[in-house]
């Protein structure tokens, strides 16, 4: 399935639904994927998963047991660092299709650029599974300006996307110029600050004055900044308090009032990072 042939009934940034379900943690094989499921009936339609995650074959079955096609769901998975040598990125990623029970992913990541990565070996295998029909579209994570100049040298174009951890208390700002100036979507993950947003002052007055939740805020400023967020949910009420998200429209104000926040709160910081 080419992604020149997909069109989801949900709105979408170059062909990617503006909010997807996040699943790190989401650890209990038979709460994935009753998660999946819900989301996928709630509305949503693209799910992140990752190799290192251990709940591909429950997110595989999530989107079975939903009453929505396979080919309707944008389904993202990431490749762990120690499989980015060229040849465990093909038998990983296979192994990963078959847990996910699919014929392709969506989208395929570098979860990050650390371990076996090395961007002339790696990304040229992430091509061939594209080529091989494997995949639609590549992705990085992770990724600073520097890792994607080279990575963009060893495609010989842009990555799709980079999935970067990204909420009000950490704005991203050099990576959202980037971003625009080179045609790379980002993705952010933890984008409820994996929590600490609801208890910024700031964030929840904004929700108090439009009667919605601190979660909403967060996700709906995301995505009026062109950027698409894969919350983290595992209950019906979170899944719905997301999505009720995308009914959200923040006014010049509230912008202001978080771009002026001035935060660098990292949740995310493992010692095989880049160097921030
Ligand atoms: N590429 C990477 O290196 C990377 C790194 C981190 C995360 N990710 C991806 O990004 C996804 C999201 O990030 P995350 O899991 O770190 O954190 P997050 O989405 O910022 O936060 C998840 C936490 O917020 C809670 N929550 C969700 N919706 C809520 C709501 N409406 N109201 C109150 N609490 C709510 C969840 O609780 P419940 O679970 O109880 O609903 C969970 O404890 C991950 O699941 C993963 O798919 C990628």
């Amino acid at each position: 399935m080419s992604q020149e042939s997909r069109s989801f009934d949900v709105p979408t940034n170059d062909g990617m639904p503006v909010l997807g379900l996040g699943t790190w943690e989401n650890d209990d094989p038979a709460q994935c994927a009753e998660s999946v499921t819900t989301a996928l009936e709630t509305g949503y339609r693209h799910v992140d998963t990752a190799q290192i995650y251990g709940n591909e074959a429950a997110v595989g079955e999530g989107i079975a047991a939903a009453d929505v096609d396979r080919d309707d769901v944008f389904l993202a998975t990431k490749v762990w660092i120690e499989n980015l040598a060229p040849e465990d990125v093909a038998a990983s990623t296979r192994e990963s299709l078959q847990k996910l029970d699919t014929e392709y992913v969506d989208l395929l990541y570098v979860h990050w650029p650390a371990g076996a990565y090395d961007p002339a070996e790696t990304l040229p295998a992430f091509a061939e599974l594209r080529d091989d029909g494997l995949i639609d579209r590549i992705g990085v994570s992770n990724f600073e300006p520097e890792h994607l100049d080279a990575a963009t040298d060893a495609l010989g174009e842009a990555p799709f996307a980079n999935q970067v951890e990204m909420h009000p208390l950490l704005r991203q700002e050099e990576l959202r110029a980037y971003a625009d100036a080179n045609d790379v979507e980002l993705v952010a993950y933890s984008p409820l600050a994996r929590g600490e947003i609801l208890d910024d002052p700031a964030v929840g007055e904004i929700a108090e004055k439009h009667g919605v939740s601190a979660a909403q805020v967060s996700l709906a400023w995301l995505r009026e900044s062109g950027v698409t967020a894969i919350p983290k949910a595992t209950g019906a009420d979170h899944i719905a308090d997301n999505w009720a998200s995308l009914g959200l429209e923040l006014d010049d104000e509230d912008i202001e009032t978080i771009d002026d926040l001035g935060r660098t709160d990292r949740q995310l910081n493992p010692d095989f990072g880049p160097d921030w």
